[in-house]
């Protein structure tokens, strides 16, 4: 399968990632309506909870440089570094739940039902989603329209 560029900018930035813990590396790439890339890692504590997933650093790399609202696709990939430096890994790494409520966030301002590309670590494999069908019947700003 052909290895897109915002997948071989997630696989990129899986490299740096903090990751001594899990030694799981994952790599978060988000092109806005214009075509803007910023990127993320995911980085680990000492103290296990306090760690963050590549998307959600992603995400917020994404708010300041162009706002949530412009968000269109993102690619995740991850997996472990090979010694020689490269990610690799065969299974394509899918956005956990809460990473997926973090971007039904950005797709509920818009209304853009943005898309998601799963990469496996070695780049070879690809699964293409939207945030809507990995988070069905999604809670988001919307779904506030009821409060006082
Ligand atoms: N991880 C992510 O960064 N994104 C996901 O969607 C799944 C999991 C990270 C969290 C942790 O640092 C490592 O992968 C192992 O779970």
């Amino acid at each position: 399968m052909t290895k897109t560029p915002l997948v071989e900018q997630a696989r990129a930035a899986a490299l740096s990632a903090y990751a001594p813990y899990s030694r799981f590396s994952v790599g978060c790439a988000i092109e806005s309506v214009d075509g803007e890339i910023v990127v993320g890692a995911n980085m680990e504590n000492a103290c296990y909870r306090l760690g963050i997933c590549a998307e959600i650093s992603a995400l917020t790399a994404a708010r300041q440089a162009f706002g949530l609202a412009k968000v269109a696709r993102i690619a995740v990939a991850g997996g472990h570094v090979d010694p020689d430096g490269t990610l690799a890994g065969a299974a394509p790494v899918t956005p956990c739940g809460g990473c997926r409520q973090a971007i039904y966030e950005a797709a509920d301002l818009s209304g853009i039902d943005i898309e998601v590309i799963s990469a496996n670590g070695d780049g070879t494999q690809t699964m293409v989603s939207t945030i809507r069908e990995l988070l069905p019947h999604g809670f988001g700003p919307a779904s506030l329209a009821d409060a006082g």
